[in-house]
């Protein structure tokens, strides 16, 4: 009896020191013993992230992707520059974006198509000439693109950021087309007035009358930007239904959720309401959460910036709070997408936003996403 008391009592300890080996303090790359993160999502959404032409050729991203994420966005791949022609008239070059299309499709995982209509990675020819010509370039790209995607994507991107970066405060929130990006910042804007966006979103609802449409857009979770969102969407749905049509012409909001630490999860609560008040579906895009704030595009190392554990602490819980927010509206939310896997990759890695640190550790901010009412009790 002895003996079998001290085998237990040796294999308890055995027990402990393996649980706390792969516990939460510090990093830990023990990929092996955990959660497949869209597993623990599989009842609320589809769980996402981008992928792009490096990651293909990266065994040690794809293991990441294909065990813990569902769909994926290309992070460049499908974008109006890559896919278009250089000059009017000349041939789209598919083949990058085809072979991650076709790879992850393989592979069961859903992808999500981003962006047909954006002021930023577009081709110049696209926005010049006269309004016809540019209204026929916005349709042709649309129909091109949509058509060589059928029955693959999704969900598309059809308008991004489509809105002032900061609405204009003290004026109307429910004119919504005083506050698009103007002539200075947006070429479809310039020759085609607000009239753009709602050209786009028919363009592509009659390309594909099945797929789920999206405008997407950042600073969401500012309340005053959600409102002239909100305002929009909704005026253009009625719109459309007006006419017997039984169907949204938008079937979503898309909440890029680029956050930091400081970022309000009840604000975001606030804005997911907003959306979910006007009738369509709210997805998190393109979530990543800062720890230093450095902005688009700060490319680094994901070194440049050191974190501390208590820096990475407060990541880790706002991305339980935002978490446990984005559980809670599960029947509106279709998808939950971060921008990125590690800090070394991400667009934002000096902020070093990522659940992966620059050497694909495994980081707090993780484990929060893997259990975010525990973490948030301890
Ligand atoms: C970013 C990419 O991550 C970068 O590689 C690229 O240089 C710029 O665009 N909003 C969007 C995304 O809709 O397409 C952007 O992606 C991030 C902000």
């Amino acid at each position: 009896m002895k003996i079998i008391c001290r085998l237990f009592f040796v294999f308890l300890v055995i027990l402990t020191f393996a649980a706390c080996s792969s516990t939460q303090s510090g990093n830990s790359k023990k990929t092996e013993q955990i959660q497949e993160l869209k597993n623990v999502y599989n009842d609320y959404f589809l769980l996402g992230n981008i992928i792009n032409n490096r990651y293909l050729r990266d065994p040690e991203y794809m293991e990441i992707i294909t065990k813990h994420f569902n769909i994926v966005t290309a992070e460049n791949e499908m974008k109006p520059d890559q896919l278009a022609p250089r000059e009017r008239g000349g041939q789209y070059n598919f083949a990058n974006a085809d072979r991650l299309v076709n790879e992850m499709l393989a592979q069961n995982i859903k992808v999500h198509g981003h962006t047909l209509v954006w002021h930023k990675q577009t081709r110049a020819w696209m926005t010049q000439g006269t309004p016809e010509q540019v209204r026929q370039n916005l349709v042709n790209h649309i129909n091109t693109v949509m058509a060589h995607y059928k029955g693959k994507i999704f969900s598309w991107d059809v308008v991004n950021e489509a809105v002032l970066e900061r609405v204009n405060p003290g004026t109307n929130l429910n004119d919504w087309k005083i506050q698009l990006r103007n002539e200075e910042d947006s070429g479809w804007f310039r020759v085609l007035g607000s009239d753009y966006i709602e050209l786009a979103f028919r363009t592509a609802r009659a390309a594909d009358p099945d797929v789920m449409l999206y405008y997407n857009d950042y600073n969401l979770n500012n309340s005053r930007k959600a409102q002239v969102v909100a305002n929009m969407v909704k005026q253009l749905n009625d719109k459309y239904k007006s006419e017997g049509n039984t169907r949204n012409l938008i079937d979503g909001i898309g909440m890029q959720a680029h956050y930091n630490i400081n970022t309000s999860a009840p604000q975001v609560r606030q804005s997911i309401e907003l959306f979910i008040s006007i009738g369509v579906k709210v997805d998190i895009s393109e979530l990543d959460v800062e720890i230093k704030i450095v902005g688009s595009n700060s490319f680094g190392t994901g070194k440049d910036s050191p974190t501390n554990e208590s820096e990475q602490k407060l990541q880790a819980i706002k991305y339980a709070e935002l978490f446990s927010v984005f559980m809670e509206y599960k029947e509106h939310i279709p998808r939950v997408s971060m921008w990125g896997i590690d800090d070394e990759s991400s667009w934002k890695s000096m902020g070093n936003p990522c659940l992966w640190d620059n050497g694909f550790n495994l980081k707090q901010a993780f484990f929060a996403v893997a259990d975010p009412s525990k973490f948030l009790i301890q």
